[in-house]
């Protein structure tokens, strides 16, 4: 059922001058309950008519006949629709049952494949509020991708190659010793780093000892090499236990290291493209002064590459491999022009699939106002955030329901759950202030409240002892309490095509709030259990409502417990 389509076929017979397309397109939901259900706005069609649009909606109401349709009214130059609410409802209803975990999904992907770069940590730094972000944001987008039928290929494009691993090196050659890395390696690996910038600045010869390193490092040094090794494999260790604590999986983590030998390539081909510009002794490919756009730097005086040549060799390889439709790169908006130099000099190559490289940036995570850095040792270690909002979720479930089964279990799902509501519900754009206590709450538009909700709608089903056995003998309920959930419901896939589109999370986390306030309304005023004849609607609209919460829950990455 396409209750806009049913809406537009009934137009369509007292409209011979649009066809059901057209139509479709210019209806909409009205901001007031008491202007009906839908609206359809016939300024065009006065203008075709050359008629005053108040007298068109006039004939037009007093016109349209449906069974779909209960009555319409005119208001001003709206036709405003009032539905058959228990005819509608109950095809929405048996619809979602009949879908069940397939509901919502589509097929505008068809099949293509999507690479996401997403997460993306440095190696021996700490894994950042940024990295969080990226991760979360990417996760859930890759989510809703293949919700709308693509393929992904998820990235975890790890930071571990570059000019800094050759001042770590010097770092730890001068000043570290293998136990307290090996103890605790992410802070100790910071600290030598700190310490190599603090004593560069005074004695710039440190700087060139580290592009040394790094060259021994690029050509294969064997003690470089090892060392290298070492490091990336403490530091992902560290992270992997972040991601188990998320619930993250990657697909690759192929990151900038993978691309040393494959640069070579890219650079000849620059070469051969006559795109590369001396400047400095170093090698540039100049940008066309219409993005205005500084050079992309390529190689540096010393020979040495850069972020943007691993980048590129990145772009190409992935396309050879993984023949995308789209190229996402999740990371933050400080990196834009970054972004926009690697995708124009792809386009200078003469590649079409430039145009599908996108870059999704997002703004920054704030604590008390203040960018969270890692450089000046001002860092926050992610694992203990997200182990104090486990613990908290911990305490707020066991002054809610003491008797709860699986606590820990639950805690670990709130909590995570938590952090992740906080990030997507806004904007990714949006700068966040990062505030465990306002993330926990379970009230507002917090994780908890979402899942709360869905527990207390799963435990309506439980008390019944409810179970979708196909039986859709019922009509449709008749307050609008009810209505206006369902409607939503009906909503579910339109909101994952514009998120979808958009790369846009927080449209679902938006909506799921809606769900749940919508849901709560109507358990305010419901006697759920009540043996009557609309016993059997009413728990499959719960149980509908569960699902559509779930599987919007999933899409963000969220755990939906049963009981908490
Ligand atoms: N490791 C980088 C950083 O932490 C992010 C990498 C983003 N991805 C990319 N393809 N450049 O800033």
């Amino acid at each position: 059922m396409n209750i806009i389509h049913i809406i537009a076929s009934s137009i369509q017979q007292a409209v011979p001058e649009l066809n059901i397309e057209q139509i479709s397109i210019r209806i909409e939901k009205p901001k007031y309950a008491n202007h009906g259900d839908f609206a359809f706005p016939v300024f065009d069609l006065a203008k075709i008519r050359k008629q005053a649009p108040q007298a068109i909606a006039s004939s037009l109401a007093g016109k349209i006949q449906d069974p779909w349709v209960m009555k319409t009214e005119a208001v001003g130059p709206y036709v405003n629709f009032f539905l058959q609410k228990e005819k509608v409802q109950k095809e929405i209803i048996s619809n979602i049952l009949a879908m069940g975990k397939d509901y919502g999904n589509l097929n505008i992907g068809k099949g293509e494949n999507v690479v996401l770069d997403l997460s993306s940590p440095n190696i021996a730094k700490p894994f950042s509020m940024g990295h969080l972000r990226s991760t979360v944001i990417g996760t859930s987008i890759a989510n809703i991708l293949e919700k709308c039928g693509y393929q992904t290929v998820r990235i975890n494009y790890l930071g571990d190659w570059g000019t800094q691993f050759g001042k770590l090196i010097v770092a730890y050659l001068k000043w570290g010793s293998a136990e307290s890395v090996r103890e605790n390696p992410i802070p100790e690996l910071l600290k030598l780093y700190v310490k190599f910038h603090q004593e560069a600045a005074d004695n710039p010869a440190l700087d060139d000892e580290g592009r040394l390193w790094f060259k021994r490092l690029e050509d294969g040094n064997e003690d470089a090499r090892s060392l290298w090794k070492w490091f990336r494999e403490e530091s992902l260790h560290e992270f992997q236990r972040i991601y188990d604590l998320l619930g993250i999986r990657f697909d690759s983590y192929n990151g900038e290291a993978f691309y040393n030998d494959k640069m070579d390539a890219i650079i000849e081909r620059l070469k051969e493209l006559e795109l590369l510009t001396h400047s400095d002794g170093a090698e540039v490919v100049v940008l066309d002064e219409s993005l205005s756009l500084p050079p992309c730097l390529i190689k540096k005086s010393d020979g040495a590459t850069l972020y943007a040549t691993r980048d590129l060799a990145a772009a190409f390889y992935r396309k050879a491999e993984y023949k995308f439709a789209k190229a996402l790169y999740v990371v933050g908006q400080e990196q834009t022009i970054h972004f926009q130099q690697v995708k124009a000099v792809v386009a200078k190559m003469g590649e079409s699939w430039a145009k599908d490289m996108h870059h999704i940036p997002f703004g920054l995570l704030l604590k008390d106002g203040k960018k969270m850095s890692t450089r000046k040792g001002k860092v926050i270690l992610l694992e203990k955030v997200i182990q104090e909002a486990i613990e908290l979720a911990e305490r707020n479930i066991a002054a809610k329901n003491p008797q709860l089964p699986n606590k820990q279990e639950v805690a670990k799902q709130v909590g995570v759950g938590a952090i992740i509501f906080h990030d997507l519900k806004n904007y990714r754009l949006n700068s966040i202030e990062f505030s465990l206590g306002d993330m926990l709450k379970f009230e507002g538009e917090t994780g908890p409240y979402v899942q709360y909700t869905h527990a207390r709608a799963s435990s309506i089903l439980r008390k019944a002892s409810w179970v979708n056995d196909g039986d859709i003998t019922y009509s449709g309920l008749k307050d609008d309490y009810s209505w206006n959930l369902s409607k939503l419901l009906y909503a579910f896939p339109e909101t994952i095509e514009k998120a979808c589109a958009g790369f846009d999370p927080s449209i679902v986390a938006k909506y799921i709030v809606d769900v749940c306030q919508s849901f709560n309304s109507w358990y305010g005023h419901e006697k759920f259990l009540t043996e009557d004849e609309e016993k059997v609607a009413r728990l499959s609209l719960v149980y509908a409502t569960t699902l559509v919460i779930q599987e919007s829950l999933s899409l963000l990455g969220m755990s939906a417990p049963d009981e908490m």
